[in-house]
Parts: C-alpha cells; sequence; structure tokens
C-alpha cells in the first residue's frame, strides 16, 4: 500500500473514532436530560462512526498496511441545548467530509484508484449524514420549546425507518 495514503487513512481512523466518541457523549447528554428519542438517534449514530472506523482499518489491513489504533480525544460533555448538539453534529460531519476529499485527492493524486473505489461509499455516506443533520436543525428551527417533546418522538421514528448503514467491509 502507498505509504501516503496508509498515513492519510490512519489519520481517518482517529477521526472517525472520535466521531464515535463525541456522538456517545451527546447521547449521554440527551439521555441523561430526559430526550429519549434524541439519545437514541445519537447512540445509534456513534455505532454507525464505529463502522466507519472498523471499515478503514480493515481496509488498511487487507490491502498489506497497518492500521494504528490511537488514543481518543476527549470530547465535550456539556451542551447548551439540543439545538447546540445539533449543530455540533453538522459542523463535525462538514468536517469529516472535508476528510474525506482530502482522501479523494490523495488517490487522484497517486493513481491509487483502487482506495479511490473503497472511499466512494463514505462520499456518499457523507451527503446522507450532512442532509439528516441539517433536516433535524431545520425542524429545530421551526419549533418552539414546548413542542420538543414531539420532535424527540419524531426523531425516534425517523431512526427506526433508516436503512440499516452498510455492512463493515
Ligand atoms: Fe463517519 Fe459521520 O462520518
Amino acid at each position: 500500500m502507498i505509504k501516503s495514503i496508509e498515513k492519510i487513512l490512519n489519520v481517518q481512523i482517529e477521526k472517525e473514532s472520535y466521531s464515535s466518541h463525541l456522538y456517545l457523549s451527546m447521547a449521554s447528554w440527551a439521555e441523561a436530560a430526559g430526550y429519549e428519542g434524541i439519545s437514541q438517534w445519537l447512540y445509534v449514530q456513534s455505532d454507525e462512526e464505529r463502522l466507519h472506523m472498523l471499515k478503514f482499518i480493515h481496509y488498511v489491513n487487507e490491502r498489506g498496511g497497518n492500521a494504528i489504533i490511537s488514543a481518543i480525544k476527549v470530547p465535550p460533555a456539556k451542551f447548551d441545548d439540543v439545538m447546540d448538539v445539533f449543530q455540533k453534529v453538522l459542523k463535525h460531519e462538514e468536517f469529516v467530509t472535508a476528510s474525506i476529499n482530502e482522501i479523494v485527492a490523495l488517490c487522484n493524486n497517486e493513481k491509487d484508484f483502487t482506495t479511490l473505489n473503497f472511499v466512494q461509499w463514505f462520499v456518499a455516506e457523507q451527503i446522507q449524514e450532512e442532509k439528516s443533520a441539517r433536516a433535524i436543525i431545520d425542524k429545530l428551527k421551526l419549533l418552539g420549546k414546548q413542542n420538543l417533546y414531539l420532535l424527540d418522538k419524531d426523531i425516534m421514528a425517523m431512526r427506526a425507518a433508516a436503512e440499516p448503514v452498510g455492512g463493515v467491509a
């Protein structure tokens, strides 16, 4: 495996691991605050990020590289409110999308079309991840606080109806 590709994929492993940790922290905050649906959405999101991390780990190892498991930085534990949480989810997903795009650019530079093909799944996934965060923010903007209870139930139903994420590579 090309060294520069192995390096950038290991950086991505760390980012996906942090994403899982960040959403776990948000889920725990929401659960403690009594938002059952929102916490469930975030717990599942955290699990999905772990699957993303595993996809990268397996890919690096299967292609003859060495996947590195590094320390995860501590995520924030306190949030102002539900809007604050989802704005941070969106901001984080935009950051991850930029990272995936950097991998795509490097694959093109290095003419690594195998990794380019592998990473296409993540390009498509990022569109969905940003879309769901924006959809929830839009709903939050429409609602007053008294309706948060109903939104909480609505989000739980969204998660239940969602397509399961693709299996581990
Ligand atoms: Fe794995 Fe939400 O990006």
